[in-house]
Formats: structure tokens, sequence, C-alpha cells
């Protein structure tokens, strides 16, 4: 058997910068009280949330991740023609092919970038995160773009009581490079499949012809709810002591922004300091499912809340059910 030649390992990566994009509209709570039996009272209490963004037509989900893309870039200080993988992380790209990742390459001027989606829902950032950090150090890639972004509002039913005032639009994005330290910790992922039928979507795109309806996501809110404050909340813990640390040694925790309370359960189970720096970019900008994470480290960021060489713990999980998290340093 002739020995083959690989590419010789690197040490670890790190993010060196992001960028997001938010949609102009925003959808205030009273606003959504004009389409579903619901108060802003409610609303706020059971998730936390105020308002959301939801995009226009002149706002398609290209020229979205094409602005976090180039946001990110340019804080980065990596040249785009050094870009070598872009990975795109979204569940409502509403064509099956092209991808949407190969699409923003060529939107960027990027020449020969190994280009793909991947679905994972909510936790498709820190999913394409895992991916990039474990390209850079195999060397199969030196700097990969990673996004997560979504059009959710296209998949929702606007008068749907159980899902309608949650689901938002937004696209966030990484740039992640070759470290000699590690900035990108192990993850820690996994799947259930057998609860798939808690968060799915009404019917299949093939059904969905010029006169029928689109399909739209349905949710059993409640099984979400008990899984995230359980069983993800155990998985938190494991990627801290994975990564080597204790509680104490974390500065910025950033869960998906899912619910407020389930953030609040979070933080009650992994017994965080009062010093940790908690993500609560739901306020403002609803569940933007595979975008939450990467724009809440941007908006911490840019808000001065979190600062560049903070710890911080990422975890993403949703439909599929699926999920993922790992520690990495700020850029
Ligand atoms: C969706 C969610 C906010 C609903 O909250 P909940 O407390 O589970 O609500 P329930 O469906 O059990 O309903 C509780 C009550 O509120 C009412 N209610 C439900 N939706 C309502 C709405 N939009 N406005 C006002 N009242 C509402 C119900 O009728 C019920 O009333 P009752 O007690 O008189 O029967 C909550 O389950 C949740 O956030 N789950 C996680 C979902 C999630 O994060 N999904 C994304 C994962 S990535």
């Amino acid at each position: 058997m002739t020995a083959l030649t690989q590419r010789p390992l690197r040490t670890g990566s790190r993010i060196a910068g992001v960028g997001s994009y938010l949609p102009r509209r925003v959808v205030t709570n009273e606003e959504m009280c004009t389409m579903i039996d619901s108060t802003d009272e409610w609303i706020q209490q059971r998730t936390g949330i105020v308002e959301r963004r939801w995009a226009s037509d002149d706002e398609p989900l290209l020229m979205m991740v094409s602005e976090a893309a180039k946001s990110a870039i340019g804080k980065s200080g990596v040249a785009p023609a050094e870009i070598d993988a872009v990975i795109v992380a979204t569940v409502t790209h509403l064509v099956q092919t092209p991808a949407l990742a190969p699409l923003l390459a060529a939107e960027l001027g990027l020449q020969d970038a190994a280009a793909y989606d991947i679905s994972a829902a909510c936790a498709g950032f820190c999913y394409a995160l895992a991916q990039a950090d474990a390209l850079i150090r195999t060397g199969s890639a030196t700097n990969v773009l990673i996004v997560g972004a979504e059009r959710l509002s296209d998949l929702t039913d606007k008068t749907d009581r159980s899902t309608a005032f949650l689901f938002a639009d937004g696209a966030g994005a990484a740039v992640v490079v070759p470290s000699d330290t590690t900035g990108v910790g192990p993850v820690v992922w996994g799947s259930d499949g057998t609860q798939g039928h808690v968060i799915t979507q009404t019917q299949d795109f093939r059904d969905a012809v010029p006169d029928a309806q689109m399909p739209t996501l349905q949710m059993e809110g409640r099984a979400v709810f008990r899984w995230a404050t359980t069983f993800i909340a155990d998985a938190a813990k494991k990627i801290l002591s994975e990564s080597g640390l204790t509680p104490e040694d974390l500065e910025v925790f950033i869960p998906h922004q899912a619910n407020n309370r389930i953030t609040d359960s979070m933080l009650r189970h992994l017994k965080l300091p009062d010093h940790v720096v908690v993500a609560r970019t739901i306020r403002r900008i609803g569940n933007t499912s595979a975008a939450s994470v990467p724009i809440a480290i941007d908006e911490l960021l840019s808000s001065g809340e979190a600062k560049s060489g903070q710890t911080a713990l990422i975890i993403g999980f949703g439909a599929g059910l699926v999920y993922a998290g790992q520690v990495i340093t700020l850029p």
C-alpha cells in the first residue's frame, strides 16, 4: 500500500472578527398582537421578547449574509482573497440547489473557495464553527468564513400564537483563522432525532405549488423548553469541563437566544458567578435560529458589554433536535 502524504496539523484556531446584519423593519409586540391573540405582557413575561426584526422584500437571505460577512471580514484583518472556505448555516434558504454558500462566495469575489451549507437549525453556527476549527487544524482550509442566517418570517404563520411572536430574521458571520493557541475549544455536540417532531414544518416543499400555502414552522414549545432546561443545561456544563474550565473561569455566556426563561434556567443550572456577562439580545431581536449566537457575539462586543480576549461559552440548540457548543476567545 502506498503511503499518502497529508498536510501538517495545526495547533488551533480562533475567531478573528464577527459581523452581523439586522433587517430594517422592527415588529413590536404591539404590532404582533394585531396578528395573534396575545399581549405585550404575556410575550415579555414568557420569552423576554420586546420586539423582533422581519426582513423586507429587498432584504433577501443572500443580501443579509453578504452584509454580515463583509462586516466580519472587515474586522478580521483577513483579506477576502485569503478566505478559502465558506460555510453557511441556515434552514431558510428556500431552494435545495444551489446552496447559499457558493452564491455568497461569488458575491464576495472569492476565487475557488470551498463552499457549502449546513442545516442544523439554531445550533447551526456552533456546528459551522466546529467544522471551521477542524478544517483549519487539519490543514484542509486556512481562513474560513462561517455565517448563520435566517429569514424565519418566510416560514412563520403570522397568525399562529404558539410560534409567531418568537421567530425573527437576521444574519451573523465570523472569520476563523489559524492560531498558535486554542481560541476555539472542543465542541460538545449531538442530536436526538426521536424528538424530530417537536419542531417541524407543516408540509413538504413539494406541496408548495404556486397556489398552495407555503409550509410554516410548528413547535411543541413545552417539550423544547423541557429539553433545553435539562439536557442542554447539562451539555453546557460538559463544554466547560471538556475545555478544562470551571464556571469561575468564564467571563461571557452566549446561549442561543430562544427564550430568556431558558437562559435563566441554564444560569441556575451552571451556577455561573455574577460577574459573567450574559447575552439577552432576544429582547430586541427575537429568535433568529442559526443567526442568534453570532448576532449576540457582535452585539455584546459592539456595545462594550463584552471585550476582546474574554472567554465565552456559546451553545446552540433547536430543531432536529440538535445541539452544539464550545468555549471561545472573543475576537
Ligand atoms: C413557546 C413558549 C413561550 C410558550 O410558553 P408556555 O408557557 O409553554 O405556554 P403554553 O403553551 O403552555 O400555554 C400556557 C398558557 O398561555 C396561553 N398562551 C399560549 N400562547 C399564547 C400567546 N401567544 N399569547 C397569550 N397566551 C398564550 C395558553 O393558552 C395557555 O393558557 P391556559 O393556561 O389558560 O391554558 C414556551 O413553551 C417556549 O418558549 N418554549 C421554548 C420554545 C423555543 O425556544 N423554541 C425554539 C427552540 S430553538
